[in-house]
């Protein structure tokens, strides 16, 4: 039940950043999703706002979800990390480990037909791989041993970074669209 679960979120101490964080944040949207997107963790607007993707990063999202006919609620946005890392640093490998147990809970419960993996950290997480999110975007995965659809593209944050990477993330979120209309 969803109930229990976001209130082991709220009052989640189980590593370190529990100590750093203004709030835990736990994931937005609709729970009967198709779409569900799994970002790195909250930076500094998603700890104050409790919300994932509501900074810069987020707005790009947002259009790239209108760019394929989807509302931002109609999505579910999540992040492997609950809490924001200090300085927005790298997720250490130990806060992984304590926060994925929150993540499959929120992916048993949504069900969702296609997971798309934001940028390398949730990427490599996912799919339990050291290979370069350069290499893992633009093909279908599958979410472990679950059947879900799972396609990896760059982040949103790496994209204003880098504009001229935009056509390819593009690219995966047509073949997003495709593969999950081959799925119905
Ligand atoms: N970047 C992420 O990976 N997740 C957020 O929620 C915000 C920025």
């Amino acid at each position: 039940d969803w109930t229990p679960l976001q209130t082991a979120v709220e009052t989640c101490t189980l590593c370190d950043l529990h100590s750093s964080r203004t709030q835990s944040v736990f994931g937005v949207g609709n729970r009967n999703a198709d779409w569900l997107l799994i970002g790195e963790a909250p930076g500094r607007d998603e700890d104050q706002q409790g919300e994932p993707f509501v900074g810069r990063a987020g707005q790009l999202l947002n259009a790239m979800l209108r760019a394929i006919g989807l509302q931002r609620e109609q999505v579910y946005i999540a992040n492997i990390l609950k809490c924001r890392p200090p300085n927005n640093r790298d997720p250490k490998p130990d806060e992984v480990v304590c926060c994925e147990p929150y993540l499959m809970r929120q992916i048993e419960l949504i069900r969702p037909g296609l997971i798309l993996a934001l940028g390398r950290t949730a990427a490599q997480n996912l799919l339990r791989t050291e290979t370069a999110i350069g290499r893992l975007r633009g093909r279908v995965h599958q979410f472990r041993d679950t059947g879900i659809p799972l396609i990896a593209t760059y982040h949103p944050a790496y994209l204003l970074r880098s504009p001229g990477e935009k056509r390819k993330a593009w690219q995966d979120l047509q073949l997003a669209v495709e593969t999950l209309r081959e799925r119905v």
